[in-house]
């Protein structure tokens, strides 16, 4: 029996569950529309021991496990497994925590020595026929995407040189291309870069590698029809403090942010590089795209401080949520010969986890999703997640003018990020899926799965799916069709 710490990151909605399971024939409240013919990936992190030194960071470190919600002719079944990394081996094998502070080595037992650190708990990428659960500090893991099993560390069939690499993917599509980069690309506090470039075969056929104007967390990044950008906020890394045994993470709201801009197939010798405000802070993008006039417009949910409270606290920072200038953030970035700096203007309200059709990506887009809080909620957040706070009400956002749509949940009920599903019926806007959490007490919660036509946010969902089982909260997900699932390597 393993004991976790009585703090927000292992009670209530983050009570780690570690159960894997089979649940077939889910009930259904409603029908399910017959786009929704696939899977829902989910990556989940659920720690399998407690941690054995206080650390804020652990909450990002905690062993990924991979949820299929699988829809097959209006039946829904669901089904999860730990990803059998090598740290989480290692650990499974000691009975106990080998691994001290988030991306800290120097923390480590012993025993952890030489071990792969990663704990792949961040997103499932589906990309060429193969499923790879990604983690920023290293390489993605690949999953067999019928039977959940782990096939190991996955470098591309031994051409990817970088460590490390991206859990926000970009995949183009018109050519089927993934865009990928991995920071800290050869070891801690690294200002090294790599970026690569996998054919829509999945062949790895490109890898270059630069250096970021300091070591920062990058988390996300965005390609244009011809570009690809480098946002660096200043959430940096400083690797003597990790020697020491200190926090790898510190946002200095003194630094500039940044933005490298270079041909997406071009070398990069040409990045050009965008000077932004001091301080600000980036999870992740909702999209960019070439305006046609000379300029590359780039959108992001942004805020003038690492939202993360362990962050914070690294940096001698208290900022509450609501205090941090939390917004949908465009950034005009000017291609003409000679300028090196950005204008921003505010799209859309605060909040995270934006998304778009995958039929948009890098180009010019009418509208999006993403979750906010409820400015007129009844009662307090769910306490949840990394950052405390679970987001309560998901939104339509349109670009042509049309209104904002919204759909708040009921007091003490909170969303996970969607998926979106596109439809094939010409003309029609596909389907949201997403878990939504119901809390019944201080440690009593439910589950259901909501498919939400994404179009009509108004209308509520049009099914719901029970889940019989505790869920940890979600980072991010991924839908793959039956027809892609069918093409599986
Ligand atoms: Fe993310």
């Amino acid at each position: 029996m393993t004991y976790f710490p009585q703090t927000p990151d292992y009670t209530g909605l983050n009570t780690p569950i570690g159960v894997e399971y089979d649940l077939a024939d889910l009930t259904v409240h409603g029908t399910i529309p017959a786009d929704v013919e696939g899977t829902f990936f989910r990556a989940v992190p659920d720690p399998a021991f407690a941690p054995f030194m206080e650390d804020g960071g652990a909450i990002l470190s905690a062993d990924g496990m991979i949820s299929a919600i699988r829809f097959a002719g209006g039946t829904v079944s669901a089904a999860m497994r730990f990803v059998q990394t090598a740290r989480h081996k290692a650990e499974m094998a000691a009975g106990h925590a080998l691994f001290g502070k988030y991306r800290n080595p120097y923390t480590d037992k012993p025993e952890a020595a030489g071990v792969d650190r990663t704990v792949a708990n961040t997103t499932p990428i589906w990309h060429a026929g193969r499923l790879l659960l990604a983690k920023e500090d290293g390489r993605p893991y690949r999953v067999d995407p019928r039977t959940l099993e782990t096939l190991g560390s996955y470098d591309f069939g031994g051409k990817l040189k970088s460590e490390t690499s991206t859990a926000h993917a970009r995949i183009d599509p018109v050519s089927g291309e993934l865009f990928m980069f991995g920071y800290e690309a050869d070891g801690l506090g690294s200002t090294k870069i790599s970026y690569f470039i996998i054919d829509s075969q999945g062949n790895l056929v490109r890898e270059q590698w630069f250096d970021a104007p300091y070591c920062a967390m990058m988390h996300d990044f965005v390609i244009t029809e011809n570009y690809v950008l480098f946002p660096i906020y200043p959430t940096t890394c400083d690797a003597e403090r990790v020697k020491a045994g200190g926090d790898h993470w510190v946002h200095d709201m003194e630094r500039e942010s940044w933005v490298g801009v270079m041909p997406r197939y071009g070398d990069v010798s040409e990045m050009r590089w965008y000077k932004g405000p001091k301080g600000v802070s980036c999870y992740h993008m909702l999209n960019a795209h070439e305006d046609g006039a000379g300029n590359i417009l780039f959108d992001q949910c942004l805020s003038n401080v690492n939202a993360f409270p362990f962050i914070q606290k690294a940096s001698g920072l208290n900022i509450a949520p609501q205090d941090s200038g939390g917004r949908l953030a465009r950034w005009i970035i000017n291609l003409a010969e000679g300028a090196d700096s950005i204008t921003e203007v505010v799209i859309g309200p605060p909040g995270d986890f934006p998304i778009i059709p995958a039929d948009r990506q890098g180009r010019p887009f009418s509208h999006g999703w993403m979750l906010t809080m409820n400015p007129d909620m009844q009662g307090p957040p769910v306490a949840g997640g990394p950052v405390g706070a679970m987001f309560n009400m998901l939104l339509r956002l349109d670009f042509t003018g049309q209104p904002v749509q919204a759909l708040p949940l009921p007091p003490a009920h909170c969303y996970n990020e969607p998926v979106h599903v596109p439809s094939a019926q010409t003309g029609h806007d596909g389907w949201l899926v997403t878990l939504v959490d119901r809390q019944d007490g201080p440690d009593a919660f439910a589950h259901e799965i909501w498919i939400i036509e994404a179009s009509a946010l108004g209308k509520g969902p049009v099914a719901r799916v029970e889940i019989p089982q505790r869920m940890r909260p979600q980072v991010h997900g991924w839908w793959v069709s039956a027809a892609q699932l069918a093409a599986a390597l």
